[in-house]
């Protein structure tokens, strides 16, 4: 499916990338361009660099790179139609007729429609005495009325239910599976209902779409929750459930909970900017997700033995992204939930304001595991903790804990300090370290998946790839380049198909930009392509160079044509021999 270059260039530049990474990204302005933190993997040195002049991003930390659309599609997991809606929706600009459509973006849409359709369906049912049974649950858990309409909740009830009923309202099976609603019995080869006399939760995004269920049992019964698999319009481990509701609430910060009856709870107890993970444990993408919506957020997890895990890794996933973390611990083994249910929100709200900062907990938490009443005790828990203070980055935060620390346990303070230091340094040095070899090792996979000959033919590769870089950045080369360059002397098979790409459209008079370029490319070619323009741009180049770098090709391609001569076809050989002859004489 192509768009026309005209709409594609009004789009953009109707949306320049730098406004529209800053909705997702902090930036700093350095030079002519912008660096934030990559928001595709975690680091705490910026590499991720905007580029306006060019419309492009590249992420010197783990290679992902493109145009603004490619941004768009990665971050919101769109497809490249889907983000160019999404951008067109953005800037006020109304689609192309028609041509928008492909497959995947009309079964995106069904999928939506069939998601809202059966939520309404597991609603209503409720009403009926065949979900009375779930009315009655919910009831026993003192939800009432209005926060069971509020949430959409609803109830599946035994057999072919909701089967049946979307059947009848014309969906197909295939569609409802590709919706993960049904599945396919392996025995019969029929299809039945995924979710079967469960509790129904939908889970809304933030755009108001029904993108996925959790379904609880009534009883004690396993497993307790099934959840939708990742699907066309979900995936599971970058949603937050009730984040729809939670990012329209006044208070400036986020309630990180576990389960989704937590979040309902605090939802109807009047804290109204409560979220958490669907199904999953806490992820990368949802600490990014919550730094994009909050400056601060309270981690309210259960207090068993899991719920610590959970708040330990969440902590530090949270961390990377610069939010400000508040930790509340529950007494009494309880559940946000039950915690309400039992004391009140009052008492809720006096443990929100009663709730330490990350590094607090982390050392309550310490002092639990270590008996501070023996010397062994107390050096190991000093050495804990002057690790946990190393992870601070204000010094005025560090001296603080340091100073308690000092007279908890009677040790001077410099020496706390002075250890805090040497950790914070090893720290740095192996996390740049780390960076640094992430940094390598992402970009080389992005070039073995993406163009795996660039291996054996090194030298041609390289050449290529500025080449092509240089050709993007600077189209003036183009012409010169084609009267001298056969796009089949192009050593390595992507390269080669790149080339022959931007040789056709600037032969169309159309454009070449990375931008133009993206709708053939999926994420990792993009990303591909984004490194030689990256390099292109550190490349001192004159018309000469250029020339240069096709030469190189050219002879590299003789070379391997040499060694496999059984590859090319007769013409191709008598080339070959003839430009041999020619070097002979
Ligand atoms: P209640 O026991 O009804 O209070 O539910 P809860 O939502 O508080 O659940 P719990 O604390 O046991 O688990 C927290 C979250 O983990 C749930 O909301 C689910 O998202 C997830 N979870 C729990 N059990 C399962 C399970 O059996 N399978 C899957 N996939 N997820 C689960
Ligand atoms: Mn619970």
């Amino acid at each position: 499916m192509s768009l026309p270059d005209a709409f594609l260039q009004d789009l953009i530049s109707r949306n320049r990338i730098e406004d529209v990474v800053s909705a997702y990204v902090r930036t700093k302005q350095r030079g002519r361009t912008a660096v934030g933190l990559c928001p595709f993997h975690g680091e705490k040195t910026p590499s991720f660099t905007i580029y306006p002049e060019t419309t492009s991003f590249y992420c010197f930390g783990c290679g992902a790179g493109g145009d603004v659309i490619t941004f768009i599609k990665k971050i919101e997991n769109l497809s490249y139609i889907d983000a160019v809606r999404f951008l067109a929706d953005r800037a006020g600009m109304k689609m192309p007729e028609d041509k928008a459509d492909d497959a995947t973006s009309r079964l995106r849409v069904k999928i939506l429609e069939i998601n809202r359709s059966a939520a309404r369906f597991y609603h209503n049912i409720l009403y009926t005495s065949e979900g009375r049974v779930g009315l009655e649950y919910y009831y026993s858990r003192g939800y009432t009325d209005r926060t069971i309409k509020h949430f959409g909740l609803g109830y599946a009830p035994d057999g072919f239910a909701l089967l049946n009923e979307m059947r009848k309202m014309g969906y197909k099976d295939e569609e409802l599976a590709a919706a993960f609603l049904i599945k396919k019995s392996s025995r019969s080869g029929g299809y039945y209902d995924i979710f079967r006399r469960r509790i129904i939760i939908p889970i809304i995004d933030i755009r108001g779409n029904v993108i996925a269920f959790g379904g609880r049992v009534l009883d004690g019964s396993k497993p307790k929750y099934i959840n939708s698999s990742d699907t066309l319009v979900f995936k599971k481990t970058n949603g937050l459930f009730a984040l729809n509701f939670a990012k329209s609430s006044k208070k400036e910060s986020l309630i990180l909970c576990e389960g989704y009856m937590d979040v309902i709870a605090l939802h109807q107890a009047g804290f109204d900017n409560a979220v958490a993970a669907l199904g999953t444990s806490f992820t990368e993408e949802h600490a990014r997700l919550i730094s994009r919506y909050a400056r601060e957020v309270i981690q309210v997890f259960d207090a068993d033995a899991a719920g610590k895990k959970g708040a330990q890794r969440a902590i530090s996933l949270l961390r990377k992204t610069g939010v400000q973390i508040r930790v509340v611990t529950l007494p009494d083994n309880k559940d946000p939930e039950e915690f309400i249910r039992i004391y009140g929100p009052e008492r809720f709200k006096l443990l929100i304001e009663r709730s330490v900062n990350d590094v607090e907990y982390q050392l309550i938490e310490l002092g639990l595991k270590h008996s501070l009443n023996t010397t062994d005790g107390r050096i190991s828990y000093l050495r804990e903790a002057t690790k946990i203070l190393s992870q601070l980055s204000s010094p005025i935060e560090r001296d603080v804990y340091a100073s308690k620390l000092s007279d908890e346990l009677s040790v001077s303070k410099q020496a706390i300090l002075d250890q805090v230091m040497r950790y914070k340094k090893t720290d740095t040095k192996q996390r740049k370290k780390r960076e640094l070899s992430h940094a390598v090792r992402n970009s080389e996979e992005v070039v073995r998946k993406v163009n795996p000959e660039a291996g054996e033919h090194l030298r041609a590769a390289r050449a290529e790839e500025e080449l092509l870089g240089l050709l993007i950045l600077h189209p003036d080369y183009i012409d010169i380049i084609c009267e001298n360059l056969e796009p089949d002397s192009i050593v390595t098979r992507f390269n080669r198909g790149l080339y022959q790409c931007i040789v056709e459209r600037h032969r169309q008079g159309k454009m070449t930009e990375l931008s133009f370029l993206a709708a053939d490319y999926h994420d990792d070619e993009m990303s591909y392509v984004s490194r030689m323009v990256q390099n292109a741009r550190e490349t001192v180049h004159t018309p000469e160079h250029v020339l240069e770098l096709a030469s190189v090709i050219k002879s590299e391609h003789r070379l391997k044509v040499l060694r496999n001569p059984e590859q090319i076809e007769d013409d191709k050989i008598k080339e070959v021999l003839d430009v041999l002859r020619a070097k002979k004489t």
